[in-house]
């Protein structure tokens, strides 16, 4: 059924901030099915409860928690309980974002840091008190940081500011701790995905479906992401069999970031006729 054995996460326990909607359900759906137990935390508890009924209808574990990931005591609170149920973790994934388009003249403050509270200061958080158990535990461990591509980039992107800042933050938080964490067999991967409809980010980011058309067009692959085919790539990465890539982004985009880094790539619209009016101009020259 899988690209992978079934039992490639056996008894990893791993934790997904952001684990009960979209993306983050996906991959915690796809660690269920190779073996993994889950923890899953982001702020609402009555979402966390009715994902972990329904993803462990089959079997498997999915322990769950109310997390705030901005409110440092309440990330404290997150490790205390995972580690009284499950003993220890394995992996993290940072996967609990915030965003919305807009104009960036028009955001208030709270705004700006409602963003980067989220992202940026929570992922740090999260990182920064499971990184100090492990250390002082002696264990190692895997952390995964799902970014955007407009991150891996470098580019960034206009009305989506915030997020653009914060993403960036956190691409650097991943190869900064590569290096110095990897001494503790820390090791630190992320995913920069492009355009995967979910409910939580189409709603905030695709308001009408003129957007979405004029997104699209930018995907080369001309169509949107399977969940799926981010959950693959998340369990491989997360995985021992990827115990050697370290402080790596993968992007998952269709090839969209390229089409907008070469300029000529603007020529994909050109019929055959044009192309035959264009090259019988130039030759003439
Ligand atoms: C301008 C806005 C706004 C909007 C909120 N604000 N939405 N400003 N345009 N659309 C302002 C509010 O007016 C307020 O400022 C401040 O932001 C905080 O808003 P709250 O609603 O109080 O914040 P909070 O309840 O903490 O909610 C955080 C949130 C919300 C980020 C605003 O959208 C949320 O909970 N998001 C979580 C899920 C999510 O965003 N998923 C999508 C991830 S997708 P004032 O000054 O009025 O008090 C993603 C993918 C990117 O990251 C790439 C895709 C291709
Ligand atoms: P989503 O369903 O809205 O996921 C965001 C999750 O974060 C929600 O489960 C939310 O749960 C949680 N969260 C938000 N604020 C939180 C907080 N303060 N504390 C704890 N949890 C919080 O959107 P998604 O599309 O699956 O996004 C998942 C990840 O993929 C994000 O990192 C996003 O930036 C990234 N991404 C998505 C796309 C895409 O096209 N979908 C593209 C690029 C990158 P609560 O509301 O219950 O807290």
């Amino acid at each position: 059924m899988f690209m992978f054995h079934n039992d490639l996460l056996k008894d990893k326990v791993i934790v997904i901030t952001g684990g009960g909607t979209g993306l983050g359900r996906a991959i915690g759906e796809r660690y269920l099915q190779l073996g993994a137990k889950l923890a899953i935390a982001s702020r609402r508890i009555e979402v966390l409860q009715e994902a972990a009924q329904e993803m462990t209808k089959d079997g498997g574990e999915v322990f769950y928690k109310s997390c705030d990931v901005r409110d440092p005591s309440e990330v404290v609170k997150l490790f205390d309980a995972i580690f009284a149920h499950y003993g220890k973790i394995d992996v993290l994934v940072n996967n609990a974002a915030g965003n919305f388009i807009s104009p960036t003249e028009r955001l208030s403050s709270r705004a700006v840091d409602s963003i980067l509270n989220i992202v940026l200061h929570g992922t740090f958080y999260c990182t920064l008190e499971l990184g100090k158990r492990w250390i002082q535990e002696n264990q190692s461990g895997t952390m995964l940081n799902i970014v955007t591509t407009y991150a891996a980039s470098g580019a960034g992107s206009g009305y989506v500011v915030p997020s653009a800042a914060a993403k960036a933050g956190v691409l650097s938080l991943t190869r900064s701790l590569a290096v110095e964490w990897a001494k503790y067999g820390i090791r630190q991967v992320a995913i920069a995905p492009g355009m995967f409809p979910t409910e939580g980010a189409w709603s905030r980011l695709v308001p009408s479906a003129d957007i979405g058309d004029r997104l699209l067009q930018r995907v080369p692959l001309q169509r949107t992401g399977n969940k799926s085919e981010l959950a693959n790539l998340a369990a491989f990465l997360v995985s021992d069999e990827a115990a050697y890539i370290n402080g790596e982004v993968v992007t998952i985009d269709g090839g969209e970031w390229l089409q907008g880094a070469g300029e000529f790539n603007e020529l994909i619209d050109l019929s055959a006729e044009d192309w035959d009016h264009l090259s019988a101009i130039m030759r003439q020259k």
